[in-house]
């Protein structure tokens, strides 16, 4: 059983499809720790209501970013912590971190990477006119929104729709990619090769398309 932190800094609904997964029988990860660096955080109450320990690291009681990340560091091993999911954890976290977990710790965004990292995910798709967006699982470097992917699922894009409903239709495919990557990471059948993750006896898939909402308005 894979012992797992969740790193978070908000609303948590990814964090919630992780500990839904979790409650399963046949899930090969267990959460044992919730660490949030905003106390806050909806996610805690979520995580608490769940039973499960939590932990704030609140980046302002800290100097600089080097002592958030040590204290960030000693949680996670004073918890047992073998494995990272980063679930809109907001903070930029420095190559020492991100290094110290290297293909132990997975992110997730709300694109298609390698497009549109960074913020105002949503709003630059709708700006840029593209057909499909979606979201990404992958592993974390210490660019930001860069590593091997693990999971993506692609949604097309309505052009007649607004940001908000956009990212509603997207983080419902969140919460279905982010479980399956942390499965197959658990189960030992991911192996990173270069830059990219390689998934071993793919039984099932590790992308979706999910079919378009009718463009009718
Ligand atoms: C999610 O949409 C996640 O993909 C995004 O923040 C949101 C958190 O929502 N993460 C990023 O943009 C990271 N670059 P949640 O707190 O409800 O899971």
């Amino acid at each position: 059983m894979l012992k797992v932190a969740v790193l978070i800094s908000g609303r948590g609904s990814n964090l919630q499809a992780l500990i839904d997964a979790c409650a399963r029988d046949d899930f090969p990860a267990t959460i044992v720790r919730v660490i949030s660096n905003k106390a806050d955080a909806y996610g805690l109450v979520r995580a608490q209501n769940a039973g499960l320990d939590t932990a704030v690291v609140n980046h302002k009681d800290f100097p600089d970013r080097e002592s958030f990340e040590d204290a960030l560091h000693t949680e996670l091993s004073n918890a047992g912590v073998e494995f990272i999911c980063l679930a809109g954890f907001m903070r930029i976290l420095n190559s020492d971190f991100v290094n110290r977990w290297r293909d132990r710790m997975l992110n997730i965004h709300p694109s298609l990477l390698p497009a549109f990292k960074g913020l105002h995910t949503h709003e630059r798709v709708l700006e840029a006119g593209v057909g499909f967006t979606g979201c990404t699982v992958h592993f974390v470097r210490p660019e930001m929104d860069d590593g091997p992917i693990v999971t993506q699922a692609a949604v097309a894009v309505n052009p007649h729709e607004d940001a908000s409903r956009l990212a509603e239709r997207v983080l419902l495919l969140e919460h279905l990619i982010y479980p399956e990557a942390l499965r197959l990471v658990a189960e030992g059948r991911v192996k990173v090769v270069g830059s990219k993750a390689e998934i071993k006896e793919a039984t099932y898939s590790n992308t979706w398309l999910v079919n378009p909402e009718p463009m009718i308005e």
